[in-house]
């Protein structure tokens, strides 16, 4: 059956932490935690949903202000359908959801850092963190 994609379709949050958990996704964020992940996603500006049938097989979300700048904060692929270009496809059709002028940001999990240049994403040098709780 082929993938369907998604722009912003509303999310049951028991099936937007159900696609986090499908990958290793889930253990970088913060799923046991349902009213900040329920934030998570209504506060999203753009989400592109992956699906197999009925089922959410992969995400990616994105904070915007559309026209110069996009924060994709979360790409996951389930385990059972990784590899088969899913991934590269939601980034693709978010940036496609995008004003052309703008960039997209990430930052990349462990687990993917081989993944960003694979699919042509350009490393930044100077990208910098203020983390929960710390002080300037
Ligand atoms: C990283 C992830 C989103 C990739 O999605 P995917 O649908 O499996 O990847 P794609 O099918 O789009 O892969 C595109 C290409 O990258 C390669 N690739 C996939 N995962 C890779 C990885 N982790 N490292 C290096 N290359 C990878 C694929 O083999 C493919 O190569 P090809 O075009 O030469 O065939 C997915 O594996 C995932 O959800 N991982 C766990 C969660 C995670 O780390 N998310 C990223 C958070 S920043």
């Amino acid at each position: 059956m082929p993938i369907e994609y998604k722009i912003n379709l509303p999310l049951d949050l028991e099936a937007f932490i159900g696609v986090y958990q499908a990958s290793s996704l889930g253990e970088r964020r913060p799923v046991a935690e349902p009213q900040r992940m329920q934030r998570m996603l209504e506060e999203a500006d753009l989400t592109v949903s992956a699906w197999d049938g009925d089922k959410l097989v992969g995400l990616a979300r994105s904070l915007t202000d559309w026209a110069y700048c996009c924060y994709l904060a979360d790409l996951t692929v389930a385990d059972s359908h990784q590899r088969l270009g899913i991934g590269k496809e939601l980034i693709r059709q978010t940036q496609a959801a995008l004003e052309p002028g703008a960039m997209l940001v990430l930052l990349a999990a462990p687990a993917a850092a081989d993944y960003y240049p694979r699919i042509g994403m350009e490393k930044h040098p100077s990208a910098w963190i203020l983390r929960p709780g710390e002080k300037i």
